[in-house]
C-alpha cells in the first residue's frame, strides 16, 4: 500500500519524506487554510520534497474554470496531480486533463457509482472519504470494498486512494479491503508504530541492560 501524507505542513512532510515513508501528498483547501500559507508556494515546496504525486485542488466549479486553474497548478511541477470534485463538471475536467496526460485525483467520493464514473472519466485516483462516511453512520470501508470489486471486474487502473482517514484501524482495514493508497494525517501515521507491549518490552530490556553494568 502506498502512503500519502494528508497535510500541507512542510515540516511534517519533510520528516516523513526523509524516512522514505512517503509516496505522495494530498492537500485540500481546508488544509491550505490551516497552514496559513500561499497555496502555490506550499505546493511548490512539497513537490521539491516528494517525488510522487502531490494533489492540488481546483476551486472553480465549472469545467472551463477548473481547466484554467489546472494549467496554473500543473506548471508548478511535473508531479502535481489535479484534484477535482466529484461533480458533472469535475468529471468533464477529469476527462480533458487525463486526455492531455495530467494525473487527476477525483475527490469527495462517497459511493461506488461515483467511483465508477471517475474511472470512466480517466481518473488516476479516486478518493472515497471513509471518515466522513463513518461520521454519518455509513460504513466507509464497505464503500472501499465495493469500489475494489467494481474496478477489478472491469480492469480499471484508477487507484483507490482511501481518504478522510482518522485512525490506525482505518489504515489497516483500508489495506485489507485493497485500497491502493491511504492518505493519512501525519499524527495518525505516527500512531501506527504504537503498541503498549512494545513500550513495556523496551522498558524491560532497558532495565535488564542496566543490571549488566555494561556500556555500548
Ligand atoms: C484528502 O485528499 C482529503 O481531502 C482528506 O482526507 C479529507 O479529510 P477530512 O475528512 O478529515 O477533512
Amino acid at each position: 500500500m502506498k502512503f500519502f501524507a494528508d497535510t500541507a505542513e512542510i515540516k511534517e512532510i519533510a520528516e516523513l519524506a526523509e524516512m522514505g515513508l512517503l509516496d505522495g501528498v494530498t492537500t485540500n483547501p481546508s488544509l491550505i487554510a490551516k497552514s496559513g500559507r500561499d497555496f502555490k508556494e506550499v505546493v511548490a515546496e512539497i513537490c521539491q520534497l516528494v517525488e510522487g504525486p502531490v494533489s492540488a485542488e481546483v476551486i472553480a466549479l465549472d469545467c472551463a474554470g477548473m481547466l484554467a486553474q489546472a494549467k496554473d497548478l500543473t506548471a508548478i511541477a511535473d508531479n502535481v496531480a489535479i484534484k477535482v470534485p466529484l461533480t458533472w463538471e469535475g468529471l468533464k475536467a477529469c476527462r480533458a486533463l487525463s486526455d492531455q496526460g495530467t494525473m487527476v485525483n477525483v475527490t469527495l467520493c462517497f459511493n461506488a457509482n461515483q467511483a465508477l464514473l471517475a474511472a470512466k472519466a480517466g481518473a488516476a485516483f479516486i478518493s472515497p472519504f471513509i471518515g466522513r462516511l463513518d461520521d454519518m453512520g455509513i460504513d466507509g470501508m464497505e464503500v472501499i470494498e465495493e469500489i475494489r470489486a467494481i474496478y477489478d471486474n472491469y480492469g480499471f487502473t484508477t487507484e483507490i486512494l482511501a481518504a478522510s482517514i482518522r485512525s490506525a484501524n482505518h489504515v489497516k482495514f483500508a489495506a485489507m479491503a485493497g485500497a491502493d493508497v491511504a492518505t493519512v494525517p501525519p499524527s495518525v501515521l505516527q500512531g501506527l508504530v504504537k503498541h503498549p507491549l512494545t513500550d513495556k518490552g523496551l522498558e524491560g530490556f532497558m532495565a535488564d541492560w542496566k543490571k549488566t553494568g555494561q556500556s555500548l
